[in-house]
């Protein structure tokens, strides 16, 4: 301990409280950036002997060393040891054991400041290209379910306040979540974008007087290019909380459609059916079956605004540069990809393999006076400004409601009894088909609307697969 003491930055001295040390070691969750690390290292001593820091061979031995190193971890032999505080001091003093001194130059010009934050920022490109990949998958079985229930005319009531409002298709509902996760995926990518830019080369934070040429190294790691300002480079974690906002959001959609999910299953609703592979059944009510997947994806959302949260504070009022609070913003990333990335996994697996019951939904969507702006809307059509048109169709809902009977039970009798306009045509209006058929407007409910909508979303998916 007292040696390594003198050869590696940040160990404590071997007096230092237990407690303390293990307060201090990330070992246990950085470990996973253990690739990363190794391709900065890499990048960096080529660098290093491109410029003429290093000696060819000397490269060449520490470059041996980390290959060495990338087969004990993938083997699972390689020594982690928590004595050194995290995956930085266990690879570099691993890298000296296997090479002997000339492992000891490798971190020249390098700190563990611009180390992290390289790192990471390889970490979470990787991590948020495997996301977007996921979402895009999710999309593409949103628009066949959109397709093979327009085929089907499949209806839902629409809600608003959840209460009925106005029938709609299920396509439509599908695709909205479509747009949704659209602009979701969108947000990722645009994080991705901007983080694009390596620290490497910063150091401390001052820069170095070796001659790196960080242009070299930031390409190496397939950056776009390096960060022009080093106490930026070391210091700035915007660019996770970019990426955690842009999880949170992903994760309050999922909630949204798990939350419908939920409801549509209910024995209250009975509009879908949970495939017994995401549901499981009560341990003493044996008629119930219970949507634990929906729930807990309902539930990650709050999880993942935590893990915001959590790094938006670590980071808030923080002086430049490096600060050990920076330590923890590791684990709220992580966290959230974790619970984000099989939420959006298990939805689309379930999606398709969800059982819906049109008749149900066609009723619920006819019943509880859904097509009652149908019938202000006619009379709107027929010059009645459409507040009164309103107040009329009004005056028929609460009769109707009286009565306990819904609007197909009219007559036209009873219909002139409202409004002289009224003729045989205003009847046929109170058919479901009619009423969403005649939603033709862009982005309306129609199928002939929806069937553009589907286009557009297909065209879209084949734009990002080109
Ligand atoms: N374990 C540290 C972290 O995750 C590495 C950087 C340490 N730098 C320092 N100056 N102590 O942030």
């Amino acid at each position: 301990m007292k040696e390594s003491k003198k050869l590696w930055g940040g160990r404590f001295a071997a007096d230092t409280d237990a407690l303390a040390q293990a307060f201090n070691n990330s070992l246990g969750f950085d470990r996973r950036l253990w690739r990363e690390d190794l391709a900065n290292s890499r990048a960096h001593v080529r660098m290093l002997a491109r410029v003429g820091v290093l000696a060819e061979e000397e490269a060449a031995r520490i470059l041996e060393g980390l290959d060495q190193i990338e087969r004990e971890i993938e083997e699972g032999r390689f020594p982690w040891r928590p004595e050194y505080e995290d995956v930085h001091m266990n690879i570099e003093a691993r890298l000296a054991e296997l090479v002997g001194e000339v492992g000891k130059k490798l971190h020249t010009a390098r700190s563990r400041n611009d180390q992290v934050a390289t790192d990471l920022r390889l970490w979470l490109k990787g991590a948020l290209f495997e996301l977007v990949q996921a979402v895009r998958e999710l999309r593409r079985v949103l628009v066949a379910e959109a397709e093979r229930h327009l085929e089907a005319g499949t209806v839902l009531p629409g809600y608003t306040h959840l209460q009925r409002a106005q029938p709609i298709l299920l396509a439509h509902w599908f695709l909205a979540y479509y747009w949704m996760l659209t602009r979701d995926q969108g947000r990722l990518e645009d994080a991705r974008a901007r983080l694009d830019e390596s620290p490497l080369g910063a150091a401390a934070l001052a820069g170095t007087s070796f001659p790196v040429d960080r242009f070299f190294t930031a390409h190496a790691l397939g950056f776009a290019r390096p960060m022009p300002n080093s106490l930026d480079a070391v210091a700035s974690r915007d660019f996770a909380l970019e990426a955690l906002s842009a999880l949170a959001i992903l994760q309050a959609t999922l909630s949204r459609l798990a939350e419908e999910l939920i409801l549509y299953s209910s024995f209250e609703f009975g509009f879908v059916e949970l495939p017994d592979a995401f549901a499981t059944g009560s341990s003493i009510m044996p008629q119930k079956k219970n949507p634990d997947i929906p729930e807990l994806i309902r539930a990650k959302a709050g999880r993942v605004l935590g893990d915001l949260v959590t790094l938006f504070t670590v980071v808030k009022g923080l002086p430049l540069a490096y600060n050990k609070d920076l330590q923890e913003d590791k684990e709220p990333l992580f966290d959230a990809f974790d619970q984000a990335l099989p939420s959006v996994r298990l939805l689309a697996r379930m999606l398709p393999a969800l059982k819906w019951n049109p008749e149900v939904m066609a009723r619920a969507a006819k019943s509880g006076y859904a097509l009652a702006t149908d019938l202000a809307d006619y009379l709107a059509k027929k010059g009645l400004p459409f507040r009164e048109a309103h107040r009329v169709v009004g005056r028929v809902v609460q009769k109707l409601t009286r009565e306990g009977r819904e609007l197909e039970d009219l007559s036209l009798d009873e219909l002139k009894g409202f409004s002289p306009l009224f003729e045989e045509d205003a009847l046929s209006l109170l058919r479901l088909e009619e009423a969403i058929h005649a939603r033709t407007s862009y982005g309306g409910t129609a199928p002939e609307a929806v069937r553009r909508q589907l286009r557009e979303a297909r065209g879209r998916l084949a734009e990002e697969e080109a």
